[in-house]
Protein backbone atom coordinates (compact mmCIF):
# COMPACT_ATOMS: atom_id res chain seq x y z
CA UNK A 1 0.00 0.00 0.00
CA UNK A 2 1.52 3.35 -0.50
CA UNK A 3 2.48 5.19 2.34
CA UNK A 4 3.47 8.70 3.40
CA UNK A 5 5.93 9.94 5.84
CA UNK A 6 4.94 12.90 8.61
CA UNK A 7 6.18 14.58 11.21
CA UNK A 8 4.39 14.71 14.62
CA UNK A 9 4.25 17.30 16.80
CA UNK A 10 7.11 15.29 19.08
CA UNK A 11 8.96 15.49 15.82
CA UNK A 12 8.66 11.89 15.63
CA UNK A 13 8.60 10.17 12.44
CA UNK A 14 5.59 8.43 11.14
CA UNK A 15 4.66 6.37 8.30
CA UNK A 16 0.55 7.09 7.45
CA UNK A 17 -1.28 4.91 4.78
CA UNK A 18 -2.52 6.43 2.32
CA UNK A 19 -5.82 6.11 3.76
CA UNK A 20 -4.55 8.31 6.87
CA UNK A 21 -3.84 11.08 5.18
CA UNK A 22 -6.78 13.73 3.94
CA UNK A 23 -8.28 14.05 0.91
CA UNK A 24 -10.39 17.47 0.26
CA UNK A 25 -13.41 17.21 -2.12
CA UNK A 26 -13.21 20.79 -3.88
CA UNK A 27 -15.42 22.46 -6.80
CA UNK A 28 -13.60 21.94 -10.07
CA UNK A 29 -11.27 24.44 -11.08
CA UNK A 30 -9.65 25.48 -14.58
CA UNK A 31 -6.20 24.23 -13.63
CA UNK A 32 -7.52 20.97 -13.10
CA UNK A 33 -8.12 20.00 -16.78
CA UNK A 34 -4.68 18.25 -17.61
CA UNK A 35 -5.09 15.94 -14.62
CA UNK A 36 -8.74 15.48 -14.61
CA UNK A 37 -8.09 14.37 -18.34
CA UNK A 38 -4.84 12.30 -17.46
CA UNK A 39 -7.23 10.12 -14.96
CA UNK A 40 -9.59 9.72 -17.22
CA UNK A 41 -7.94 8.24 -19.81
CA UNK A 42 -6.43 5.99 -16.71
CA UNK A 43 -9.85 5.36 -15.87
CA UNK A 44 -11.46 4.56 -19.19
CA UNK A 45 -8.89 4.23 -21.72
CA UNK A 46 -8.47 6.53 -25.20
CA UNK A 47 -11.78 5.04 -26.33
CA UNK A 48 -13.75 6.93 -23.96
CA UNK A 49 -14.68 10.01 -25.85
CA UNK A 50 -16.52 7.70 -28.45
CA UNK A 51 -18.93 6.48 -25.85
CA UNK A 52 -22.65 7.30 -26.13
CA UNK A 53 -22.75 9.64 -22.35
CA UNK A 54 -19.85 11.59 -24.30
CA UNK A 55 -22.38 13.06 -26.69
CA UNK A 56 -24.44 14.53 -23.99
CA UNK A 57 -21.30 16.14 -23.16
CA UNK A 58 -19.74 17.22 -26.25
CA UNK A 59 -19.24 21.12 -26.14
CA UNK A 60 -21.14 21.47 -22.83
CA UNK A 61 -20.21 23.14 -19.79
CA UNK A 62 -21.00 20.47 -16.74
CA UNK A 63 -23.65 22.18 -14.74
CA UNK A 64 -23.23 25.47 -12.57
CA UNK A 65 -21.49 24.44 -9.08
CA UNK A 66 -21.79 20.78 -10.24
CA UNK A 67 -17.99 19.64 -11.09
CA UNK A 68 -16.01 18.26 -8.07
CA UNK A 69 -12.42 17.11 -7.39
CA UNK A 70 -10.70 15.48 -5.14
CA UNK A 71 -7.33 16.56 -4.11
CA UNK A 72 -4.81 14.15 -2.41
CA UNK A 73 -1.36 15.55 -1.45
CA UNK A 74 -1.57 18.18 -4.32
CA UNK A 75 -2.55 15.31 -6.85
CA UNK A 76 -6.24 15.22 -8.29
CA UNK A 77 -7.54 11.51 -7.74
CA UNK A 78 -10.52 12.13 -8.41
CA UNK A 79 -13.68 13.73 -10.29
CA UNK A 80 -17.52 13.82 -11.02
CA UNK A 81 -19.28 16.29 -12.76
CA UNK A 82 -22.91 16.61 -13.70
CA UNK A 83 -24.54 17.92 -17.11
CA UNK A 84 -28.23 19.48 -17.83
CA UNK A 85 -30.30 17.05 -19.72
CA UNK A 86 -33.94 16.96 -21.20
CA UNK A 87 -35.46 13.94 -20.38
CA UNK A 88 -38.62 13.26 -22.47
CA UNK A 89 -39.35 16.65 -21.56
CA UNK A 90 -38.32 16.42 -18.05
CA UNK A 91 -35.39 18.61 -17.10
CA UNK A 92 -32.28 16.31 -15.78
CA UNK A 93 -28.77 15.95 -14.35
CA UNK A 94 -26.93 13.38 -16.32
CA UNK A 95 -24.30 12.33 -13.82
CA UNK A 96 -20.83 10.99 -15.12
CA UNK A 97 -17.77 10.52 -15.51
CA UNK A 98 -17.50 9.39 -12.07
CA UNK A 99 -13.20 8.52 -11.67
CA UNK A 100 -11.23 7.40 -8.46
CA UNK A 101 -7.29 7.02 -9.22
CA UNK A 102 -6.36 3.22 -8.92
CA UNK A 103 -4.15 4.37 -6.05
CA UNK A 104 -6.75 5.61 -3.90
CA UNK A 105 -9.91 3.25 -4.66
CA UNK A 106 -11.97 1.32 -1.60
CA UNK A 107 -11.24 3.83 0.38
CA UNK A 108 -15.01 5.34 0.19
CA UNK A 109 -13.84 8.67 -2.27
CA UNK A 110 -16.33 7.58 -4.91
CA UNK A 111 -18.76 7.38 -2.05
CA UNK A 112 -17.96 10.78 -0.71
CA UNK A 113 -17.76 12.07 -4.08
CA UNK A 114 -21.16 10.87 -5.43
CA UNK A 115 -23.12 11.73 -2.15
CA UNK A 116 -21.57 15.30 -1.70
CA UNK A 117 -22.29 15.87 -5.87
CA UNK A 118 -25.82 14.25 -5.08
CA UNK A 119 -26.51 16.72 -2.36
CA UNK A 120 -25.02 19.64 -3.92
CA UNK A 121 -27.17 19.12 -6.93
CA UNK A 122 -30.75 18.52 -4.10
CA UNK A 123 -29.60 21.78 -2.78
CA UNK A 124 -29.70 23.60 -6.28
CA UNK A 125 -32.74 22.58 -6.25
CA UNK A 126 -32.46 19.74 -8.86
CA UNK A 127 -35.30 17.18 -9.35
CA UNK A 128 -33.31 14.13 -10.84
CA UNK A 129 -30.12 12.99 -11.57
CA UNK A 130 -29.75 10.32 -14.35
CA UNK A 131 -26.74 8.13 -15.24
CA UNK A 132 -25.07 5.29 -17.17
CA UNK A 133 -23.61 2.90 -14.86
CA UNK A 134 -23.26 -0.50 -12.57
CA UNK A 135 -26.19 -0.81 -10.73
CA UNK A 136 -25.07 -2.89 -7.68
CA UNK A 137 -22.38 0.16 -7.16
CA UNK A 138 -24.52 3.05 -7.81
CA UNK A 139 -27.84 1.35 -6.02
CA UNK A 140 -26.33 2.32 -2.48
CA UNK A 141 -26.83 5.93 -3.43
CA UNK A 142 -30.69 5.36 -4.20
CA UNK A 143 -29.91 4.75 -7.90
CA UNK A 144 -32.33 2.31 -9.90
CA UNK A 145 -33.97 1.26 -13.32
CA UNK A 146 -37.48 2.04 -11.97
CA UNK A 147 -38.99 5.06 -14.44
CA UNK A 148 -35.96 4.72 -17.37
CA UNK A 149 -37.67 1.77 -19.05
CA UNK A 150 -38.85 4.65 -21.94
CA UNK A 151 -35.93 6.92 -22.09
CA UNK A 152 -33.01 6.60 -24.76
CA UNK A 153 -29.58 8.00 -25.24
CA UNK A 154 -28.36 9.49 -28.63
CA UNK A 155 -26.14 5.87 -29.63
CA UNK A 156 -26.06 2.41 -28.43
CA UNK A 157 -26.26 1.45 -24.39
CA UNK A 158 -27.53 -1.29 -22.15
CA UNK A 159 -30.65 -0.49 -21.26
CA UNK A 160 -30.27 -2.26 -17.54
CA UNK A 161 -27.71 0.13 -16.64
CA UNK A 162 -29.35 3.38 -17.79
CA UNK A 163 -30.13 4.66 -13.77
CA UNK A 164 -32.48 7.32 -12.39
CA UNK A 165 -32.87 9.17 -8.70
CA UNK A 166 -35.56 11.20 -8.03
CA UNK A 167 -34.07 14.38 -6.12
CA UNK A 168 -37.52 15.20 -5.70
CA UNK A 169 -40.58 12.84 -5.24
CA UNK A 170 -42.28 11.94 -8.80
CA UNK A 171 -39.80 13.91 -10.78
CA UNK A 172 -39.69 10.96 -13.16
CA UNK A 173 -42.46 9.93 -13.27
CA UNK A 174 -43.83 9.55 -16.90
CA UNK A 175 -40.61 10.22 -18.76
CA UNK A 176 -40.26 8.78 -22.26
CA UNK A 177 -37.81 9.86 -25.72
CA UNK A 178 -34.75 10.71 -25.99
CA UNK A 179 -32.45 12.35 -23.35
CA UNK A 180 -30.57 15.57 -24.79
CA UNK A 181 -28.00 17.74 -23.54
CA UNK A 182 -29.34 21.22 -22.65
CA UNK A 183 -25.95 22.59 -21.12
CA UNK A 184 -24.61 25.92 -21.97
CA UNK A 185 -22.06 25.70 -25.06
CA UNK A 186 -18.43 25.83 -23.87
CA UNK A 187 -16.22 28.11 -25.33
CA UNK A 188 -14.37 27.11 -28.42
CA UNK A 189 -10.68 27.07 -28.36
CA UNK A 190 -9.67 29.88 -31.00
CA UNK A 191 -7.85 29.01 -33.85
CA UNK A 192 -5.37 32.69 -35.29
CA UNK A 193 -6.29 34.25 -38.14
CA UNK A 194 -4.57 33.29 -41.57
CA UNK A 195 -2.73 36.86 -40.77
CA UNK A 196 -2.29 36.08 -36.98
CA UNK A 197 -0.58 32.96 -37.84
CA UNK A 198 1.29 34.44 -40.50
CA UNK A 199 2.30 37.38 -38.56
C1 LIG B 1 -16.22 3.12 -9.46
C2 LIG B 1 -15.17 3.92 -8.70
C3 LIG B 1 -15.40 5.39 -8.91
C4 LIG B 1 -15.32 3.60 -7.18
O1 LIG B 1 -14.40 4.42 -6.49
P1 LIG B 1 -13.93 4.03 -5.01
O2 LIG B 1 -13.35 5.26 -4.39
O3 LIG B 1 -13.09 2.81 -5.03
O4 LIG B 1 -15.33 3.69 -4.34
P2 LIG B 1 -15.69 3.44 -2.82
O5 LIG B 1 -14.42 3.28 -2.03
O6 LIG B 1 -16.63 4.48 -2.38
O7 LIG B 1 -16.50 2.10 -2.89
C5 LIG B 1 -15.83 0.88 -3.07
C6 LIG B 1 -16.89 -0.20 -3.13
O8 LIG B 1 -17.54 -0.14 -4.40
C7 LIG B 1 -17.45 -1.40 -5.04
N1 LIG B 1 -17.40 -1.19 -6.47
C8 LIG B 1 -16.53 -0.45 -7.21
N2 LIG B 1 -16.83 -0.52 -8.51
C9 LIG B 1 -17.94 -1.30 -8.60
C10 LIG B 1 -18.73 -1.73 -9.69
N3 LIG B 1 -18.46 -1.39 -10.95
N4 LIG B 1 -19.80 -2.53 -9.40
C11 LIG B 1 -20.09 -2.88 -8.13
N5 LIG B 1 -19.37 -2.49 -7.05
C12 LIG B 1 -18.30 -1.71 -7.30
C13 LIG B 1 -16.16 -1.98 -4.46
O9 LIG B 1 -16.14 -3.37 -4.62
C14 LIG B 1 -16.28 -1.58 -3.01
O10 LIG B 1 -17.22 -2.42 -2.37
P3 LIG B 1 -17.32 -2.55 -0.77
O11 LIG B 1 -17.75 -1.21 -0.25
O12 LIG B 1 -18.34 -3.60 -0.58
O13 LIG B 1 -15.93 -2.93 -0.33
C15 LIG B 1 -13.74 3.53 -9.10
O14 LIG B 1 -13.59 2.13 -8.98
C16 LIG B 1 -13.39 3.93 -10.54
O15 LIG B 1 -12.94 5.05 -10.78
N6 LIG B 1 -13.56 3.00 -11.50
C17 LIG B 1 -13.21 3.24 -12.90
C18 LIG B 1 -14.15 4.23 -13.53
C19 LIG B 1 -15.60 3.82 -13.41
O16 LIG B 1 -15.94 2.66 -13.62
N7 LIG B 1 -16.45 4.80 -13.07
C20 LIG B 1 -17.85 4.58 -12.86
C21 LIG B 1 -18.60 4.65 -14.14
S1 LIG B 1 -18.96 6.34 -14.61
Amino acid sequence: MTTALQKTATNNTVALTIAATPFAIRAERGSDIAAREALLDVCFGASRHARTCQRLRDGRLPAEGLAFSVVHQGRLVGTIRLWHVDAGGQAALMLGPLAVDPSCRELGIGAELMNHAIAAAKALGHGAVILLGDEPYYSRFGFSPEKMENLSLPGPFERHRLLGLELRAGALDGVAGLIVATGRAAKRARTASPAARAA
